[in-house]
């Protein structure tokens, strides 16, 4: 069964994200679907959703204290509130636009999973690493992996080429394959793609060997399509 993860970003209000959550829930229940759905918020939208299916709510970011002066932030505490025990950690977007180092994306892995979160932990390298080739790329990729224990037990890979992130270009099959080849060689944990992922093209990159889903960005924020996304890779 595949893995299906709608990463908002920063979209939806609390208000049209409870509704989200609601249908999906709905939907799961009544289809009888057993694919594991991951939904990530935005932090303003938490709550305690009280789903009745196999959906999961976790947390986009959060930082890797309980509680303190830590401004803008948040901790466990807040995510407790609402028993939120899931949490995306290494997202480009944080890698790349808010300046998250190697050395505190480690730091928070280490926190969260000493918690027993499971953890979405994502790497992929930009444009100008990939057109240096695959030797370049894994190498790129191989230093994501420092200071992360890749033998967790609750750990989901997310292999997210930057250049294909909320660009409209996804990933070649070979590219992916290529990828989730080496990655899976050397850590055998559920594997997700994720990049320009859409409802016309979900179904042939989830069927792909190496990949056991999807972490999804601009195609999962209207809840049509993501039930379309669902529906089409349940049998998977
Ligand atoms: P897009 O699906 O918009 O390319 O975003 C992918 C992503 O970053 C999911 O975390």
């Amino acid at each position: 069964m595949p893995i299906i993860a709608s990463n908002f970003k920063t979209n939806h209000t609390r208000a049209t994200t409870a509704s989200f959550v609601k249908k999906i829930d709905e939907f799961l229940k009544s289809n009888s679907i057993s694919s594991e759905i991951l939904v990530f918020p935005t932090a303003t939208a938490l709550d305690k959703f009280e789903t009745v299916s196999n959906l999961t709510v976790g947390v986009q970011n959060a930082y890797g204290v309980q509680s303190g002066s830590y401004t803008g932030e948040i901790g466990t505490c807040q995510l407790d509130e609402f028993d939120i025990k899931t949490i995306l950690i290494g997202h480009s977007e944080r890698r790349h636009i808010l300046g998250e180092t190697q050395e505190s994306i480690a730091k928070k892995y280490e926190f969260y999973s000493n918690l027993g979160y499971k953890i979405v932990y994502c790497i992929g390298e930009p444009l100008e690493v990939k057109e240096q080739g695959l030797e370049k790329t894994l190498e790129y990729i191989y230093e994501q992996f420092v200071g992360i224990d890749t033998n967790y037990d609750n750990l989901i890979l997310a292999y997210e080429p930057v250049w294909a992130i909320g660009t409209g270009v996804t990933a070649t099959v070979e590219d992916i394959i290529s990828v989730h080849k080496v990655i899976k060689e050397k850590i055998n944990k559920p594997l997700l793609y994720g990049g320009s992922v859409k409802v016309d093209n979900v179904q042939e990159i989830c069927s792909l060997d190496g990949v056991d889903g999807a972490l999804i960005g601009t195609a999962s924020w209207k809840v049509e399509d993501f039930i379309q996304i669902i529906e089409n890779t349940k049998d998977l």
